[in-house]
């Protein structure tokens, strides 16, 4: 083999990994019921608050067959990421699992898809905090200039003609860029969800969630799932047509829209390092969060869909209109909290998810390692902490809520099939390392993820997000060549993934 495709594909020695992992430990303090709340409290937020809208308008009742493949999808993948994270129990994430077991091409690639995953998730779920508030504003009277309710930047010509930015006209969600950037002062000097703040925002919104379920089942009617399935299974072309519009249509469309919502089950796996025992504790709190938000997601959708004719579904606030006919104003204001509370805790994981990836990145020397430097004070990693959250508001404040959340779900389902497959090739490398957790029916189970998930990316989501996505993507594989490919060495990763300042989880 060639040095240039020996260095390409070269790993960390998860072996290595697992010691060095294993002298410098957290405190193990965390169980599978602590991994439960982690996963619900990085994935139950503006998803199914405020998309289900959107979801029910684009597929009527059969939006419920949305949902089961979006969490069939993230079950494949949550086996999958249950497998590596028991296995190569380091404080991570799938960039970490990459490096050890497809080398610094997929690790990198991977790096880049969580970029979607992590640190633009953050973006649109500010997007929905901003309308949450402004509506409770509204309530109270108090009305924002039409420029500053929500994010529409207006370009005449392509994104790069910059003297065609119609900056007087577009629009600019102020509020969820003031949010990120508040969030991202508060990661970078040190203040973070504590398991106790994050109990209590689960139980806010998984509370909300319950209401709505209960309050809802008052205005269920059969006869509102007639026509069960009214805009069938889409255009089925690949890349395309389907999810064109802001309003797409179809199972298999909105199967990727909803995706949206189960993204952050996995994040239980980067904690392997503080369970009691993570052998067991991984396995059962991933799919304990993804059993949990899926049984909540679909009880969801069925009583929204039940409450009344699917076409009258809002796009904005569906859940609280739901309701309305109950004329409790109590259960909006518990629906709204529960958006706050989901929001808050979704975009506070995701930033800090993001700058622990930016911050490995650089210490491996995927990245500059200025970016991994960590203030003397605070002991966090200031440099990522805070350009993430510039770059973050920055999105918020100027792209549409639609293009994000396909940006978004493109990234994450790419991860997961990346994942998917390290579970495969790492069984064929490396057979005889000890796994404690293995995913079962291999290699069919992994290979479904790797299906479902490339398919519902092709199929469910549309070209210009492809283009995004592709355009992204080159433009990451040059900076690679550029300078991660020359100056990472696997042989000498260093296993300690958080600085001291952030390693406080209990
Ligand atoms: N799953 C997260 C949410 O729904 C991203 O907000």
């Amino acid at each position: 083999m060639s040095s240039f495709v020996y260095r390409l594909f070269q790993t960390t020695n998860a072996d290595k990994l697992r010691e060095l992992g294993s002298r410098r430990i957290l405190r193990r303090a965390l169980t599978a019921k602590d991994l439960v709340a982690i996963g619900l409290g990085t994935m139950i937020g503006g998803g199914i608050f405020t998309t289900v809208g959107t979801a029910v308008r684009g597929a009527g009742p059969a939006v419920i067959i949305s949902y089961l493949l979006a969490g069939a999808t993230s079950f494949f993948a949550a086996l999958c990421y249950a497998e590596l994270g028991a296995m190569v129990p380091v404080a991570g994430s799938a960039y970490t699992y990459a490096y050890a077991t497809m080398g610094k091409l997929f690790a990198w690639i991977i790096g880049f898809a969580l970029i979607f995953e992590y640190g633009i998730s953050a973006a649109p779920v500010a997007q929905q905090f901003s309308a949450a508030i402004q509506d409770i504003l509204k309530s109270l009277g108090m009305v924002l200039p039409g420029w500053a309710q929500q994010s529409n930047f207006i370009m005449h010509g392509a994104w790069w003609q910059f003297w065609q930015w119609d900056l007087l006209h577009s629009q600019y969600d102020v509020v969820s860029a003031l949010f990120i950037l508040l969030l991202s002062v508060l990661l970078s000097i040190g203040i973070r969800e504590t398991a106790t703040t994050n109990n209590i925002f689960v139980v806010l919104k998984i509370g909300a969630l319950l209401v709505f379920i209960v309050a809802g089942m008052f205005l269920v009617h059969a006869f509102n799932f007639h026509n069960f399935n009214p805009k069938g299974w889409g255009a089925l072309q690949p890349f395309g047509g389907a999810a064109e519009s802001s309003q797409p249509y179809g199972i298999i469309a909105i199967s990727a829209w909803v995706f949206f919502a189960y993204i952050g089950f996995d994040a239980a796996t980067t904690t392997a390092e503080e369970c009691k025992n993570p052998q067991r504790d991984v396995p059962l709190g991933v799919i304990g969060a993804l059993a949990i938000g899926t049984v909540l997601y679909c009880a969801t959708a069925l009583v929204l869909v039940g409450s009344g004719p699917w076409q009258n579904v809002p796009i904005k606030n569906p859940l609280v209109h739901a309701l309305a006919p109950l004329h409790i104003p109590l259960l909006s204001w518990i629906i709204t909290l529960g958006v706050l509370a989901g929001t808050t805790s979704v975009a506070l994981a995701s930033l800090l998810g993001q700058s622990r990836i930016f911050y490995v990145m650089a210490r491996d020397k995927m990245l500059p390692p200025v970016i991994a430097k960590v203030h003397p004070r605070f002991k966090t990693p200031i440099v990522t902490t805070l350009g993430t959250g510039f770059a973050v508001a920055l999105l918020a404040l100027i792209v549409p809520l639609v293009n994000l959340l396909n940006l978004v779900n493109i990234g994450t389902l790419i991860a997961f099939s990346v994942v998917c497959a390290g579970v495969l090739y790492l069984r064929k490398r490396n057979p005889d390392m000890p796994r404690s957790f293995r995913v079962p029916f291999s290699p069919w189970f992994p290979l479904a993820g790797i299906v479902s998930s490339l398919f519902l990316a092709i199929f469910g989501l549309s070209r210009a997000t492809w283009v995004w996505f592709g355009g992204a993507l080159i433009v990451g594989l040059l900076f690679f060549f550029a300078y991660g490919f020359r100056e990472s060495d696997p042989e000498n990763v260093v296993p300690v993934i958080e600085p001291e300042g952030l390693q406080e989880v209990t």
